[in-house]
């Protein structure tokens, strides 16, 4: 499809017309084209006087380490407005300093990458056991590769390294699908999404008080152990709200990374045999994924003090910016063809995972579990194609992109 052209001379009137075309279904589901619009106005475009849009490698690189800027966090009085947001509100995802470094070095502290390495025998392991239920349901013809791989992998993964027990994953996802309407940029506070919000935290309060009681070595018991350290480290609220944040950025996020790196293969056969001959590395191959078709393709922030500028563009302060990841993945000025799939590229780098003092805490998981889940895959399943009878599915998403359902069919190596 192509995005329809912007205004001559009327350059915020044009951005906006953009901005509304990305909240369609249409720039939802292909928002590339907009991208590259942006890219041809400038790498920041102002929405009005006190809202910008950044598109520029350099310039969302700039502003997410640059300490200036923050989290928007509106006060949201108790009784009032959405649970959801003032649940969120007090996760490190939403949290400035000084509340951010302190809720930062207590999750790294439990997340780290030695704990993250010793998950690799039990990710091998759950491929496995995921591969050979897809092989089995291959033999019946068409089968959903969201359903069977790219979603229960990372949820079990989290799962067990929280510390919930197996039987109740099969609950998350709809909550989950639900609560993330939250990060879209319009905000979805709709009734499913407090639904899901109360629902998640209704499931943790009995598990953080078992663990009390009993603790496992788990991220849950250490959080616990954490918030009753005594020098009031963690909120019971914080506690809660984090937990609800690993698991649901712990799934959401790499189930769309394994779909959307599915995809590409899926329309690339000559890129399966290249990978399966090791002529391209897997790790170029994932950094590619994450670069060209990016899980989270935009996060918010505020100008937290005056006289900030983005590439020589005044931000005034209280200016609430998007940043567009998905289009500084694919800007001419980093990317050499930005809109082509190239996992040879030298020096890929993506912002998927954001950068600075936000920066994913779990993305050495992510790609551990797509760097086991790949190679495995394509190994047993060499001619994996597209199903001839149904058709994929994206969800209706911009900020979190991904599929729905992914329909393929194969006939394993025996
Ligand atoms: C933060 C992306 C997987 C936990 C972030 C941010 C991005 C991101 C862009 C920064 C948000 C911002 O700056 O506003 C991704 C992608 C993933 C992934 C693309 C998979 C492909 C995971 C996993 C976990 C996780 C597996 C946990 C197990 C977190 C947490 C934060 C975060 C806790 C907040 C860090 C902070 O605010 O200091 N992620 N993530 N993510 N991610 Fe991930």
């Amino acid at each position: 499809w192509r995005p329809e052209p912007v205004a001559p001379g009327r350059p915020g009137a044009g951005i906006q017309a953009i901005i509304g075309q990305l909240m369609t279904p249409a720039g939802r589901d292909d928002p590339f084209p907009l991208y590259a619009v942006l890219h041809e106005v400038g790498p920041v475009s102002a929405l009005s006087n006190d809202s910008f849009v950044i598109c520029g490698y350099a310039a969302v690189n700039q502003v997410l380490r640059d300490p200036g800027f923050g989290l928007a966090v509106d006060p949201v009085s108790p009784g009032s407005g959405s649970d959801t947001v003032r649940l969120m509100n007090q996760s490190i995802l939403r949290a400035n300093p000084p509340d951010h470094g302190r809720m930062r070095s207590l999750i790294s502290k439990v997340f780290t990458p030695r704990r993250v390495a010793e998950l690799r025998p039990a990710i091998e392991a759950a491929v496995d056991d995921l591969l050979a239920q897809f092989s089995e349901a291959t033999r019946g013809g068409t089968t959903d590769f969201m359903d069977r791989i790219a979603f229960p992998l990372p949820v079990t993964v989290i799962c067990e390294l929280l510390g919930v027990p197996p039987v109740d994953r099969q609950r998350f996802r709809p909550l989950a699908a639900d609560l993330t309407g939250a990060l879209e940029l319009s905000g979805d506070t709709s009734p499913a999404v407090e639904a899901a919000a109360r629902e998640l935290a209704g499931y943790f309060a009995p598990l953080i008080r078992h663990r009390q009681t009993e603790p496992g070595d788990d991220l849950i018991s250490a959080l616990v152990a954490a918030r009753d350290a005594g020098d009031g480290r963690l909120s019971d609220e914080e506690l809660l709200a984090n937990l609800i944040l690993l698991l649901v950025a712990g799934f959401e996020t790499t189930t769309n990374l394994l779909g959307n790196g599915l995809a590409i293969l899926l329309d690339r056969p000559g890129l399966t045999a290249a990978l399966r001959a090791g002529h391209v590395p897997i790790a170029g191959f994932i950094e590619e994924i994450l670069r060209y078709d990016s899980p989270v393709q935009a996060v918010t922030r505020r100008a937290h003090r005056d006289g900030l500028t983005i590439e020589s563009v005044p931000v005034p302060e209280g200016s609430d910016l998007i940043l567009l990841i998905g289009a500084a993945n694919r800007d001419p000025a980093r990317y050499h063809d930005p809109d082509r799939f190239d996992p040879t590229r030298t020096d890929i780098r993506p912002l998927s995972f954001g950068a600075g003092a936000h920066i994913c805490i779990g993305n050495n998981l992510a790609r551990l579990e797509a760097a086991v889940a790949f190679p495995k895959l394509l190994n047993r399943f060499p001619d994996l194609s597209a199903a001839s009878d149904r058709t994929a599915l994206r969800r209706d998403r911009l900020v979190l992109r991904g599929y729905q359902t992914l329909p393929v069919q194969a006939a394993p190596r025996e």
